[in-house]
């Protein structure tokens, strides 16, 4: 842990112009998007960047994506875009995909940690937009949570992880997805797979038929660099449970699925979610009411590793430290 220096206020607004404002004074802000809230600076400011990575208390070497608001401003931040990523991006753009790309020259060293590469993304969510079109300039951001955390769903869930830490939280409702971008490294001939997220593979391959999974990390050396350290955790010990009947009961055990928990009511949470969607939409904050209600074990339903199940368990997997 970094000592944090003096606590800031940290204004609360729902006008997406007001919260630009201190993007483009120099300073940080936190926005909704459809996948997750993310925490904002100018993708040309490099001290507002090295911000970020203060309050969030993030590794230096785990790189930030750009968010754009419209095509023109992939030139501003991409010196070439194969064929096989404008694909991508015609079908894809807006909404929960993030292309790598080879990165222009003016990009401070501090966005891309060092790397020739950079990460771009066009949240489809209409204030994201707005406020990204009232910053003017890309804006990188990675989640609004304390490193290590589970990524924040609501206003709410940054507040509390970044309340003293950053000047401004730009509100607006819960995320629709719940899970983060999904991240496509188009730098090489055949598309690969980073990290997944909201758009399944299937839907991907529709457009890149050869797309590959990137495998796991070998020896601490990871293609995207934030794939090698521990996520989504909350303070409870999750578990992934495939025989609903052997999950404990009592106050300090949780449980969230697609099916019930034979004893519902004796869960100190308890949550059946409605399908595969509604399950990865809640994943998050089920984490973070969890800790608040002092649950000591989550115990997560596996789902079938198809479409959005396989993101889901990517990080059901991770916050469980199996990965
Ligand atoms: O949905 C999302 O993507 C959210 C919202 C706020 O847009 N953002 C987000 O950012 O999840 P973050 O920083 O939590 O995750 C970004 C991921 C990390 O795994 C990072 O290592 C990877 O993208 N990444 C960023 N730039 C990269 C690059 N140049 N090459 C490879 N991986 C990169
Ligand atoms: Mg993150």
């Amino acid at each position: 842990m970094t000592n944090f220096p003096t606590a800031i206020t940290t204004h609360c607004t729902e006008s997406p112009e007001e919260a630009a404002g201190f993007i483009q004074h120099g300073m940080i802000a936190a926005f909704p998007t459809e996948t997750v809230y993310g925490l904002g600076a100018s993708v040309f400011d490099s001290a507002a960047v090295q911000a970020i990575f203060d309050a969030k208390e993030r590794p230096a070497d785990n790189p930030l994506i750009a968010h754009i608001h419209s095509m023109d401003q992939i030139k501003q931040l991409a010196s070439e875009i194969p064929p096989i990523a404008q694909q991508l991006i015609n079908q894809f753009f807006p909404g929960p995909l993030t292309v790598i790309l080879k990165r222009a020259a003016n990009i401070p060293d501090v966005v891309t940690a060092g790397l020739e590469t950079i990460a771009i993304r066009m949240p489809a969510h209409p204030i994201a937009q707005k406020f990204l079109q009232a910053c003017a300039d890309p804006v990188v951001a990675p989640s609004a949570n304390r490193s290590g955390r589970p990524s924040p769903t609501t206003w709410q869930d940054v507040y509390a992880d970044m309340k003293g830490r950053i000047p401004c939280i730009l509100k607006a409702g819960a995320s629709e997805v719940g899970l983060e971008s999904t991240v496509v490294d188009c730098t090489s001939d055949i598309p690969q797979l980073l990290r997944t997220g909201g758009i399944p593979i299937e839907s991907l391959r529709a457009v890149a038929p050869d797309i590959i999974l990137a495998t796991k990390p070998q020896n601490g050396v990871a293609k995207s660099p934030g794939m090698k350290y521990r996520h989504y955790a909350p303070n409870a010990q999750v578990h992934i449970a495939t025989e609903l009947e052997t999950i404990p009961t009592g106050p300090h055990f949780g449980f969230i699925g697609l099916q019930s928990h034979v004893y519902p009511e004796q869960m100190g949470l308890h949550m059946q979610c409605t399908d595969v969607q509604h399950y990865a939409n809640q994943l998050f904050s089920f984490f973070r009411r969890c800790d608040r209600a002092g649950v000591q074990h989550i115990y997560c339903q596996a789902v079938d590793k198809a479409g959005l199940g396989l993101a889901l368990m990517d990080r059901i997997e991770k916050a469980a430290d199996i990965r």
